[in-house]
């Protein structure tokens, strides 16, 4: 993928400040009644030691198409000593020939939506499935919030913008994909365009209440520094960004090196889906 920066540090912060998170959607996946898991797009292969810890006796695969992302997945699991029971290889999910399967279950977790057309994609996906296997795509729920909505400096409501903004940021990143077919639907009539019968749906906290820990501010700074000089910033008027540069501002006692109401709240939604019965 074309980014301005790289996202791999980024979303191994967001991985370790998800403990609770990808405890309670694990639960949920339930891979310990699947022998076979893929999970395609794992990126730095956060959700794998949860997937590992639950299911003992499932053979498991992260796979993603980027090599930072396969050294950060790759370096966590051998951590971990898992030996081959969680295997990381490289994958594309519009390659067919990559993980052929047939899988028990696969996971696809804020993947679908870089694909050019999702509901090509998710049929891809969906044929890499054993017959009574189960595709858990998660995508969409709330954006996350880690501003109050006063800051004492600019105008009020910063972060609803900010999220604005990134959703701009997201809408051009998308227009700028080989081809890209725009969904004219939410998730759901996508799956069911896929082919697919989406049996549940649930979506999860992502919770991290105020005063947060240090790693939680660290991130919370990184994330408003992206912003400011990524490709959000074109998106943000001049009095956001002198905001959000006041913020991080080390030297100034409300930024966010110092205020005790940052915290970060958002949520994230898996949808279960099956095959048709034939
Ligand atoms: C936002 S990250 C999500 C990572 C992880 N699943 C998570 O939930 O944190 C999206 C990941 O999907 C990967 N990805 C995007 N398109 C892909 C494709 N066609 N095949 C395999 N991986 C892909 C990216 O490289 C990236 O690591």
């Amino acid at each position: 993928m074309a980014h301005e920066h790289s996202w791999v540090p980024q979303i191994q912060a967001t991985d370790r400040l998800s403990a609770a998170l990808y405890e309670a959607m694990t639960a949920w996946i339930d891979p310990a009644a699947h022998a076979t898991v893929l999970d395609i797009g794992c990126g730095p292969g956060g959700l794998l030691p949860y997937l590992a810890d639950a299911a003992p006796r499932t053979h498991i695969v992260g796979a993603d198409h980027d090599d930072e992302s396969l050294d950060a997945a790759r370096s966590l699991v051998a951590s971990l000593e898992l030996g081959d029971r969680v295997l990381v290889e490289h994958g594309d999910a519009l390659d067919p020939g990559s993980q052929p399967g047939p899988f028990d279950l696969v996971i696809a977790r804020k993947m679908a939506h870089h694909l050019p057309d999702q509901v090509d994609g998710l049929r891809m996906l969906a044929a890499r499935l054993s017959p009574r296997g189960r595709l858990i795509v998660g995508e969409g729920g709330l954006p996350t919030s880690c501003l109050p909505f006063e800051l004492g400096h600019g105008r009020p409501g910063l972060m609803s913008r900010l999220e604005a903004a990134e959703s701009a940021r997201f809408t051009g990143m998308r227009r700028e994909l080989e081809h890209p077919v725009t969904s004219r639907y939410g998730w759901n009539v996508v799956l069911e365009s896929a082919g697919l019968v989406v049996e549940e749906t649930k979506s999860f906290l992502w919770d991290v209440p105020a005063p947060v820990s240090d790693e939680a501010r660290t991130h919370i700074r990184s994330t408003l520094q992206h912003h400011l000089t990524g490709d959000t910033r074109q998106y943000l008027n001049d009095e956001d960004a002198a905001t959000l540069e006041w913020l991080l501002d080390a030297a100034n006692p409300d930024g966010v090196d110092h205020r005790r109401d940052l915290f970060i709240l958002g949520a994230s939604t898996l949808y279960r889906c099956a095959l048709p019965a034939s």
